[in-house]
């Protein structure tokens, strides 16, 4: 018995097995919860850019209208021939607001979806021909180690779309300050961070009419039934999304509909009707609550930006 598992478990791709840490993880814990890095398969992706076009998911569409806006003071900022990082590269198409304004010396993408990733650079690299496009599959919540012939000799990491609300404050410090680690000092961080507001114009962003959030949450039960060896049936759960005031942050569960258990591999877990899997935490911060943190990691304050309704923030921080 203990061969046969070793022999599947060896036998998964590095994504699969990592999946499968996570979930037997993850649903062991109490309260069961998994990474929402898992989200972005293929799929998850796809359905992660269907959100960003619904009309109650502000942060998308808000944070390409500052950075259009912004496009011409941030190239000051960066100066000429930057090389620009882009962290979560996804579709490359907040890059692309920035790109001509920027004229950067070469450009480098990091993804952990490593499809998603080839294809999105080769189409940038294609529409760009005069830009010296690089990519690099890696996760970057783990520590980075940059390609010097990628870096130059102004980098200017860009980490839109608030990702950085989906660490935990603590995984946020280690995140920026990995980043610290892998960049030269005086490297500029393009930052977006989704901004503290009313609770349902937050609830109703997470909670779209069309249900696609609904569909990217159960995805992540979709990516188990069909990666790993699992019986779990996501029509037995359904989507949940609300603001934590306390915590700052927008919450997303996957909530048994019933007492069930589901079994993965030679593993079973029992779920009480009503129960569930905590899947993603989306921290909104003020700005000076993210200013504040930035600074404990090595990164001062340049510049930021808001829209008029102050939904969403833009920084230029600045590597020590
Ligand atoms: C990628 N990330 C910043 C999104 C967010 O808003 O936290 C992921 C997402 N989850 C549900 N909708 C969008």
């Amino acid at each position: 018995m203990a061969l046969a598992i070793r022999t599947q478990a060896r036998s998964l791709s590095p994504e699969k097995q990592a999946l499968r840490e996570e979930a037997l993880r993850g649903f062991a814990a109490s309260p069961k919860a998994m990474s929402p890095k898992f989200f972005y398969d293929h799929r998850g992706s796809q359905l992660f850019e269907l959100i960003s076009q619904q009309p109650e998911y502000y942060p998308t569409r808000t944070e390409e209208t500052i950075l259009r806006l912004s496009a011409g003071a941030i190239a000051e900022l960066a100066g000429r021939n930057a090389s620009l990082v882009e962290l979560g590269s996804g579709a490359s198409r907040k890059i692309r607001l920035l790109l001509e304004a920027l004229r950067p010396a070469r450009y480098l993408g990091i993804d952990i979806s490593r499809e998603f990733l080839d294809i999105c650079t080769r189409r940038l690299a294609a529409d760009y021909r005069w830009l010296d496009v690089h990519a690099l599959c890696a996760d970057f919540s783990q520590p980075l180690k940059l390609p010097a012939e990628a870096l130059g000799q102004r980098p200017l990491a860009f980490f839109p779309g608030s990702s950085i609300g989906n660490f935990d404050p603590s995984e946020a410090r280690a995140f920026l300050r990995n980043l610290h680690q892998a960049l030269p000092a005086g490297s500029g961080l393009l930052i977006g961070v989704d901004l503290v507001k009313d609770r349902q114009v937050l609830e109703r962003a997470y909670n779209d009419a069309a249900g696609v959030t609904a569909l990217f949450n159960l995805n992540l039960l979709e990516r188990i039934r069909t990666g790993l060896d699992s019986d779990i049936d996501p029509r037995r759960f359904e989507h949940r999304a609300f603001y934590n005031e306390q915590a700052s942050r927008i919450e997303m569960h996957l909530v048994s509909r019933q007492a069930q258990q589901v079994r993965i591999e030679d593993q079973v877990f029992d779920f009480a009707a009503g129960e569930t899997l905590h899947t993603e935490n989306s921290y909104k911060y003020t700005p000076g609550a993210f200013v504040g943190l930035a600074g404990e990691c090595g990164f001062v304050s340049v510049a930021m930006w808001r829209d008029p309704a102050q939904l969403f923030s833009v920084h230029f921080l600045r590597r020590e």
